[in-house]
């Protein structure tokens, strides 16, 4: 999770496992006060101002934001699955990754790549989440939206709060066979779209060794879910993409890859054609059955998916840099409804950027602390806000003769809305430097 650069296929367990655990040898901050509640701090509290400023927003609720518009597309097209807004982002360890069944060891665990309230919470890193509570609530039909958190590297499609939406499928012994006429109908609704769908998918049958089924599963029953997940979702696609594939008169291309969640078996991810790319745009999987039993409904069988609403709506509205769906500026909503639904978004000015270099050493011996990027990235995002567009390592080396290392960032400053002046940037860049010496101790060069 978190290791690679698209967010919706990071729950997959990539080679070189970190163990959780907190940084050593910080200073423990005062409790957090999150809507309304007293969080109690420790040395695994890692929320940063910036982070705890974006809590309770919910662009994705706004009719008129292109996160609310492609939510109520995704409720639309899922017409008979129950829609909800779990209450908040700070959720257990124990609901987003123990009883999902990640690893003590998995890399998503990292404090460098998640936002501890403390040791036993934590933002919600995904809307998975919620999967469990919400099977408990016996639903057979469910999506969810609700904001998630990462700790991540700065650039235009990566921000620390951005919005998943989570849904799934599940039937009991007694309506399972429904599943054949229910894939029938909906290869007819896909054969009707006025938009041809040209799928590529090299993952069936599921690969026994790379993508195993559950010994549980019957191979029929197994065939006809794996269809019904793809025809839903393919289906789905279709609907989002309409309005662009027919503009372009073109088909909509879509690829099946697989993967590893740790409650899914099989997994997947979806990757969509566009502008000559394949962008990642899902993941999802069959539901694996400890997973239905720790929600109480071990006789159920289904699939479930999520999906960044952020990662598609920068795709469907072409917007450019992620931090533009947290703008208030009437330029950039003014453009949107949901009347309108999806429309090409109209850059209203690009301002010059403006570069700024920082080289330092890393401090040795006694003070020697590990460097996680991220808590720069963080560092950086406190100080120069949404006028930060991108942090990037240019240079890393290790003195031959001290051992001491050097690294180099470049940092690029630039507002969405106006003119930043070299006055300001320079300001800004000074913070951005003292504070590398006073909290991570480094000596600039
Ligand atoms: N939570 C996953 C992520 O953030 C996405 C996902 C994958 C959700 C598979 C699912 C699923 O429900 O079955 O990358």
């Amino acid at each position: 999770m978190f290791a690679l650069r698209v967010r919706i296929c990071s729950t997959s367990l990539p080679k070189g496992l970190l163990v959780a655990r907190p940084y050593a040898s910080k200073p423990i901050p005062p409790p957090t006060t999150i809507e309304g509640v007293t969080h109690p701090a420790d040395s695994w509290t890692n929320l940063s101002p910036t982070v705890v400023s974006k809590l309770g927003l919910n662009l994705h609720l706004s009719p008129d934001h292109p996160l609310g518009i492609i939510r109520s597309l995704i409720e639309s097209h899922f017409d008979t699955f129950t829609p909800s807004i779990p209450p908040s982002a700070v959720v257990t360890v124990r609901q987003n990754f123990d009883e999902l069944g990640f690893p003590a060891d998995h890399p998503g665990r990292a404090p460098s790549d998640s936002y501890y309230v403390n040791r036993d919470t934590v933002l919600r890193t995904h809307t998975s989440a919620h999967e469990i509570e919400n099977f408990h609530r016996g639903l057979e039909r469910w999506l969810l939206s609700a904001d998630v958190y990462r700790r991540d590297e700065i650039d235009s499609s990566h921000y620390p709060a951005f919005h998943q939406m989570e849904g799934a499928s599940v039937w009991t012994p007694a309506n399972i066979s429904s599943l054949p006429s229910l894939n029938d109908a909906l290869r007819q609704k896909i054969a009707a779209a006025s938009s041809p769908l040209i799928v590529d998918d090299p993952t069936h049958p599921p690969c026994p060794t790379t993508n195993p089924s559950q010994p549980e599963h019957d191979p029929e029953t197994l065939n006809f879910m794996i269809d019904n997940l793809k025809l839903s979702l393919n289906s789905l696609l279709l609907t989002l993409f309409r309005t662009h594939t027919d503009q372009q008169g073109e088909p909509l291309q879509i690829k099946w890859t697989q993967t590893t969640f740790p409650w899914t078996a099989p997994s997947y991810e979806v990757e969509v054609l566009f502008g000559g790319k394949w962008l990642e745009v899902l993941g999802c999987g069959v539901v694996k059955q400890d997973t239905l039993q720790r929600s109480g409904v071990p006789e159920k069988m289904g699939w479930a998916f999520g999906l960044g609403l952020e990662r598609l709506a920068m795709i469907l509205f072409s917007i450019p840099d992620i931090r533009l769906f947290w703008s208030q500026d009437p330029r950039f909503t003014s453009q949107f409804s949901a009347e309108k639904g999806i429309v090409t978004f109209k850059p209203y000015s690009k301002h010059p950027e403006c570069k700024k270099d920082v080289s330092f050493w890393l401090p040795q011996g006694v003070d020697a602390v590990e460097w996680h990027e991220n808590d720069f990235c963080d560092a950086v995002r406190d100080v120069a806000g949404d006028l930060v567009e991108t942090v990037a390592k240019f240079d890393e080396f290790t003195h031959p003769k001290t051992g001491r290392r050097s690294l180099a960032y470049s940092i690029n400053y630039r507002s969405m809305d106006r003119v930043l002046t070299n006055v300001e940037t320079n300001a800004l860049h000074l913070q951005v430097t003292d504070l590398l010496t006073s909290k991570f101790g480094v000596e600039i060069r």
